[in-house]
This record gives structure tokens, sequence and C-alpha cells, in this order.
């Protein structure tokens, strides 16, 4: 009986994926009349628009504005790094593919590796070579060129490789990340010689130039990935890495490969399917939870204070699955199990309309602690072919270890894994058995670049902000379902549950006294957090018009440029 069910529960969810992709695909779309790049940095943003103009797609530009953003953003995201590309492919049948560009733990890794006289340091696995996994971002530049190019390899890199050897002026934002990371920056010779003017903290409208970085580039450009995974230049990763005490091998570098998966697509009510990012990746399915629990709750019409109220019932519920989940070729995901109705259904009933459910009631999971730094842009051609990518070194300047000679700076994504999976870690958070660090493992990212589909619209979303990552896609996708315009969608007020710690989190002036007041009442503990986050990128296109639009983030100094 139960397997009579499940079976007729899974021919109706073909039936409706078949009739939504048709309803999708069924409708003729008017192709965007402006493509659009958004991304964190007006010249990243500028990048991809020159390579538009030059007759390249969504993933020309995709390409270019990756590289440049590792030029100018060194402290968000870089080819020591990795990332997550969403793809949207426009056709007669609309597709949409997911490149996995994560970096993999050395082989060398394993469950103990942060541990000092049995104690984790979390300082090993923030600071330093031996903080860094095995990057993705240059194998992910050849693959998605090979893949879906229409120019070469070298023609987009070419606006980063420029960048990199004339320099730029540095802005505000660069020099307040850079004072964050100062001490780590300052410890690091080959970093301080790039990064700082003279060891010191550089003032804004000092020229950055990174000869050794454009050299790299031009590298990739000329010889591809293998290039940089392969041979003396691996060789020279490899010798200053281990002389530094990291752990990476020739053959750690010689395995790392891209993979492509298969995206997250879920239907949601009025035709619309969100599409998002899989394992290793928790956040889409987070967002996913998030918004089907909300189908089922009067979120729309609710006040402010009741809509934060079953916004962080909602969140405190989607993030308590995320000690499930790990890097899918390590362990098998319940994903199913946590999309099934009867999970969203039992998790949405179980919300009261006045009172919080302390997370401590709810039967046990885990988050960890993420980072402070990392990149989001998003990509909009004129033949409606797409492209949303979340970028990382995880925090600002990675590692703030860059390889001598080479300009890469390093992840220190190492420390996404649960470094222990018993107690917890510095900040207090539980670790989980399946998000352990493993050789060759893909730690858990809540990275989750996102589009939402329907017969009329495309929109796409992301942004940076670690753990606050799948909150905020969320809650910039509701402006959106509210009708609202892109840029209500970035600027609105974030508020944030992520299950434990057990708070309502909220940008300054989010909510009222008398809104606090009331959450108060109702069994929340909320905190005014002290200053804005998140650096949300997102694209809309009204498909029956044509009409199409971009908006960054008001709290970053991204632009949103079309052509
Ligand atoms: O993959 C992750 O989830 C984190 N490494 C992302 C870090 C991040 O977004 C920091 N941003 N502000």
């Amino acid at each position: 009986m139960g397997r009579l069910n499940y079976t007729m529960r899974w021919l109706s969810t073909i039936a409706l994926h078949v009739l939504l992709l048709w309803s999708v695909t069924a409708t003729a779309a008017q192709p965007p009349k402006q493509a659009y790049v958004s991304s964190a940095h007006p010249l990243a943003s500028a990048a991809g628009i020159e390579i538009l103009k030059q007759g390249g797609n969504a993933t020309d530009a995709a390409i270019a504005v990756t590289a440049a953003l590792a030029v100018v953003e060194p402290y968000g995201s870089g080819l020591g790094g990795g990332g997550f590309y969403l793809l949207r492919h426009a056709g007669k049948k609309t597709n949409y593919q997911f490149l996995d560009a994560r970096e993999r733990a050395p082989l060398a890794a394993h469950a103990n590796l942060y541990r000092i006289n049995g104690v984790v340091s979390t300082k090993l696995s923030l600071d330093g070579p031996l903080a860094a996994a095995i990057p993705g971002i240059p194998a992910a530049l050849d693959e998605l060129s090979q893949k879906h190019g229409r120019l070469s390899l070298a023609e987009n890199l070419a606006p980063a490789i420029a960048l990199a050897r004339n320099g730029f002026a540095i802005d505000k934002v660069y020099q307040e990340r850079a004072s964050w990371r100062l001490a780590a920056l300052q410890k690091d010779p080959e970093s301080a010689r790039i990064f700082l003017d003279q060891q010191q903290l550089p003032k804004t409208g000092w020229i950055l130039r990174q000869p050794d970085l454009a050299n790299t580039l031009s590298l990739l450009a000329a010889q591809g990935a293998k290039s940089f995974y392969q041979g003396p230049f691996a060789e020279k990763l490899v010798q200053n890495i281990q002389n530094a005490g990291g752990i990476w091998s020739l053959k750690d570098l010689a395995l790392y490969q891209v993979k492509w998966r298969q995206p997250l697509i879920v239907p949601l009510a009025e035709q619309r399917q969100l599409i998002t990012a899989p394992p290793p990746s928790a956040g889409g399915i987070a967002i996913a939870q998030s918004l089907l629990m909300l189908q089922r709750l009067p979120w729309q019409q609710a006040k402010p204070a009741q809509r934060a109220h079953y916004l962080a019932e909602v969140f405190r519920r989607a993030y308590r699955d995320r000690s499930l989940l790990g890097d899918p070729d390590f362990i098998n995901n319940p994903i199913d199990a946590l999309l099934a109705r009867q999970h969203i259904v039992q998790m949405a009933d179980s919300i009261q309309v006045d009172q919080a459910t302390p997370s401590s009631h709810l039967p046990p999971g885990s988050v960890l602690y993420e980072g402070d730094h990392t990149t989001h842009f998003a990509i909009l051609d004129q033949q409606g072919n797409a492209v949303a990518a979340t970028l990382s070194l995880n925090m600002m300047f990675g590692a703030a270890f860059t390889v001598p000679e080479t300009g890469v700076l390093l992840n220190d994504e190492m420390d996404d894994f649960a470094a222990d999976v018993q107690g917890s870690n510095a900040y207090g958070l539980i670790g989980s058995q399946v998000n352990s660090i493993q050789a060759g493992k893909r730690p858990l990212s809540s990275m989750s670049p996102s589009f939402l589909e329907g017969p009329h619209e495309f929109a796409a979303f992301g942004t940076p902000g670690g753990s606050r990552i799948p909150s905020m896609n969320v809650l910039a996708m509701l402006e959106f379902l509210n009708g609202k315009a892109p840029q209500q969608w970035v600027a609105s007020p974030r508020i944030h549950h992520q299950y434990f710690p057990d708070v309502l989190g909220f940008e300054p002036g989010a909510l009222t006294e008398q809104q606090q007041q009331r959450l108060v009442k109702q069994g929340h503990e909320v905190k005014e957090l002290t200053r804005n986050y998140g650096n949300q990128q997102v694209l809309w296109w009204q498909k029956d018009s044509g009409h199409s639009a971009a908006a960054s983030d008001p709290r970053g100094s991204g632009a949103s440029l079309s052509h």
C-alpha cells in the first residue's frame, strides 16, 4: 500500500513536471530587449558587457566576470577559490545546468586535521595554507568555455588580464575588507606585498597592480586549465604550499574536476518553478523548503511583525535540516524526503500563529559558522541565456595566503567542514557527521544561485553572506512574488534565523521597537545586528513583452549594466 502510494505520488510529480515544462516552454517568449550584467564591482560588470558587445553569450560574459572579480575583488573570490554556476540555456526547450566548482579537501586531509592535543583550532582552518582546499575556479573557466562559450577562453580572459596588469584604483569596500583582515594579510609576506601599501592599509584610490596574477591568467588563456593543475605551475603551487605548512600534493591538483550536476528543480504555485543549487550546497534545499512552507502560510496578508514571525519559523525549520546534508559524492542526501509534501506540511503546520517554537524543541541538527565574504553575479543575454554564479574564497581574502610568483590567493573553505562533529566549534555551533572532513570531499556550502521561472517571467537571485545566503535569497524572492520591482528585491530590509543560535537577527532598523516587542511576546529572542549584510544581484525578464531589468544591492558598490 505504502509502495503504491509512493508510486502514485511519484507519477503525479512527473506529470506535474511535464505540465510545468510544457507551460514554461509553450508560451512564445519575447527575447530580452536588453542584456544585463549585475555584479559586485563596476569593473567586473563592465568586463562582462565588453564581452557581450564582442558577440559573446552569457557564458562568455560569465567567464569574463569571474576572472575580473578575481582581480578587482580579491577579498571575495578568485583563482584560488571555488563556486557554483547556474545556467539557463534558451532554445526550443529551455534547459538548466549547474556547474559545481566547489573546492575539494586535499587527499592528506582527515577528520582530526585541525586538532591540536585533541582540541580543534579554528585558526588553522581559517588562516594559512592548511586552511585551503583544492580550488575549482580555473577548471570552471575552461569547462564553461569549452562547453558553452562562443568566444575563445583567451578573448574572455583579456579584460581581467588587462585589469591585473594595468591595475585599478581600490575603493572603500576594498579598504574596509582589508582592514578587517589586516593582521592576517600582514602576517603573509606575499599577501602583504600585493594587497597592502608598504605593510599598511592602503588609502582609497591606491592602485592595485597584480602582474603575477596577470601572468597566471595569461597562462590559463593560452593553455587552459591543465596549465594550472599540472606541470611546472602545479609544481610551483605544491612546493610553496608545502613549504608553508600546507598539505596539497600534485595528485590533488591532477585529480581535481568540476562536476555538472542536476540542478534542483521544484514546482511551485502558479506554474512557477524554482531552479537552484543542489548539494554540496545546502542552500537550495533550504530555499525550496522555505518557499514550499510559505505557500501554506498567509505571509502575504500578514503585518510586518507577523510576517517576520512566519519567516523566522520557516527559516528555523529549513536550517535545521542542514545537518543531514553533505557532499553527494560521499553521502546519500535525503533530498526527496526533505522536499516531500508530507515533511513540508508537517513543518509548516507545526508553526504556531502567535508563538515561537524554541529551536531546542525541534529535533537537533546543526549549522556551521561561515565566513565573511564571497561574491555573486548574474547575466542575461539577448537570446535569453542566463548565468547566476556565487563564487567564494570563504573568509575575506580567503586564507590570507598568496602563493609566491603566482598571484593566487588561497581559499579557507576547509572551515566549511565540521572540524568537530561531536561537540561544537569555536562559535558554539554543532557539527554534523555527514559534513566531517574527509580526503577529496567537498565541504557543505550555503551558496545558492537560483532562478524562479514561470510562463511569463524569469528572475535570477543570489548573494554572498555565509549562512545567511538562503534566507536572503528567499526574502528577495518574496519581493518578486509580491510583484515588486527588482530594486526592491535587493533593497528590502533583512531578517534571519538559522535554527541555532535560536535568535531572530535583523538589520539595523529592519524592525520597529513595537514590532520587536510583539515578537518578543511571541517568544522570539530578537537581536538588532550591528551592520547590514549581503550583496544581492538580480535579473528580471518579462517574457511576454521582452522587457528586462536588473538590480545590484544598495549595500554593496556593485553595478547592473545593460547592453
Ligand atoms: O560556501 C559557503 O557557504 C561559504 N564559504 C560562503 C561564504 C560567504 O558567503 C561569506 N560571505 N559573506
